[in-house]
């Protein structure tokens, strides 16, 4: 039988970062630095709630909207941390990670041919959930020469009358880039402006190193135009159990979850009430990463830059994204070579898009011996590709 595949699904390119690391597997004594996730387990306090909750026999469905308790934490965390006021039952829903909230985001507002502008280079789901949710991406690419910063002028440039949506990831996966609040702001000009919705994805808020973390939705008049999505992955090393949340404005909301009912029903309870214990007393383990990422980004960022890979420093996040452009070679050559010569990983810039073929991106989420043994091991392959 001819089995005919959505043109939709067909037409997307399959990820980059898999492909490359489908090499990686099954290869011994890698080095790998190009995972998106802390190399920390999640806090032990979280642990052990969940495996008591699991031992006291909670393994059913939740709310669809996610647990009651959970929702009633997050909006008194956002009120606490940033002054943001989330009706706990009508703006709020406990997603299966950002990555979920990305997803729903996109079909509850977009119509066929919808436009939504992308920052470049990013997260590699943020252009394919669009076009899967019939809308169209458009591109914004950010320069090195501004630290892969959008800014208010070439966001303009792209505001015709079709474009609904601006995304915005901050600090942002591939780069590190982050916004002061003074940049945010010249943003939100433009934002109003040519009233557009903004999908702000705050997964890496609490890894912000040189300035304070401003929500989008903080921003005077933004609010009410602003789907904020966080979520435990990241900061709380919570990967695994799949918790993320969307704040919005209660119509979208209420679209989000409309969806998320029939396809998803509800996030694990499991991990709904790690998530819980993780808000109540995991903020503690959530610093101490920070300082270790911190140290780690320094000493990547320095060895790279003396071992002749220019890198610029970035302000959040656990990633830098230093430039070979002086060694003419593609990305994935690059990749490739470095893990066959010397076992280490790291993802290829044109992961992320042909236009960024002149960057690599080492994940520092690694312990910093692995870091120390990485950086000896790129100097010798730079030296015996010279
Ligand atoms: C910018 C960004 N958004 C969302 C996600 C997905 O996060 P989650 O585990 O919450 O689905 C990632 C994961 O790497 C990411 O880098």
């Amino acid at each position: 039988m001819k089995i005919e595949i959505s043109k939709k699904v067909e037409k997307l390119a399959p990820s980059g970062i898999r492909e490359f690391f489908d090499l990686v597997l099954g290869m011994k004594d890698v080095i790998s630095l190009g995972v998106g996730e802390p190399d920390f387990a999640s806090p032990w306090l979280v642990r052990e709630k969940a495996i008591y909750s699991l031992e006291r026999g909670y393994t059913s469905y939740t709310s669809n909207k996610g647990m009651p308790e959970l929702r009633k934490q997050i909006a008194h965390f956002v009120k606490m941390r940033y002054q943001l006021d989330y009706d706990f039952d009508n703006e709020i829903l406990i997603t299966v990670g950002v990555s979920e909230g990305l997803d729903l985001v996109m079909r509850a507002l977009l119509n066929p041919g919808d436009k939504v502008i992308v920052p470049e280079p990013v997260y590699v789901s943020y252009a394919p959930v669009v076009e899967l949710a019939g809308g169209k991406a458009v591109s914004l690419k950010t320069d090195k020469s501004n630290e892969f910063k959008m800014t208010p002028e070439n966001i303009e440039k792209l505001c015709t009358k079709d474009v609904r949506a601006l995304m915005i990831n901050y600090p942002c996966n591939p780069t590190g880039a982050s916004y002061t609040k003074q940049e945010l702001e010249a943003i939100a000009k433009v934002v109003k402006k040519h009233n557009l919705l903004v999908i702000s994805d705050e997964v890496y808020d609490e890894l912000t190193y040189d300035f304070d973390h401003t929500p989008f939705a903080t921003l005077p008049g933004m609010k009410e135009r602003v789907i904020y999505l966080n979520g435990f992955s990241k900061a709380y090393a919570m990967t695994g159990f799949r918790i993320g949340w969307a704040c919005g404005p209660e119509k979208v909301i209420q679209a989000m979850t409309k969806i998320h009912q029939y396809t998803i029903l509800c996030a694990s309870i499991t991990g709904q009430i790690a998530a819980q214990e993780a808000l109540k007393n995991g903020m503690k383990s959530v610093q101490e990463m920070k300082k270790e990422y911190k140290r780690r980004r320094r000493f990547i960022v320095e060895s790279l830059n003396e071992i002749g890979l220019d890198c610029h420093m970035p302000q959040g996040a656990f990633y830098v994204f230093p430039s070979i452009k002086k060694l003419k070679v593609p990305s994935m050559d690059f990749a490739k070579g470095l893990l066959k010569s010397q076992k280490v990983a790291l993802v290829p810039g044109v992961a992320f898009g042909k236009a960024w073929d002149d960057f690599i991106r080492i994940s520092y989420a690694s312990s910093y011996d692995n870091l120390k043994e990485a950086v000896v091991r790129i100097k010798k392959y730079l030296s015996s590709s010279r």
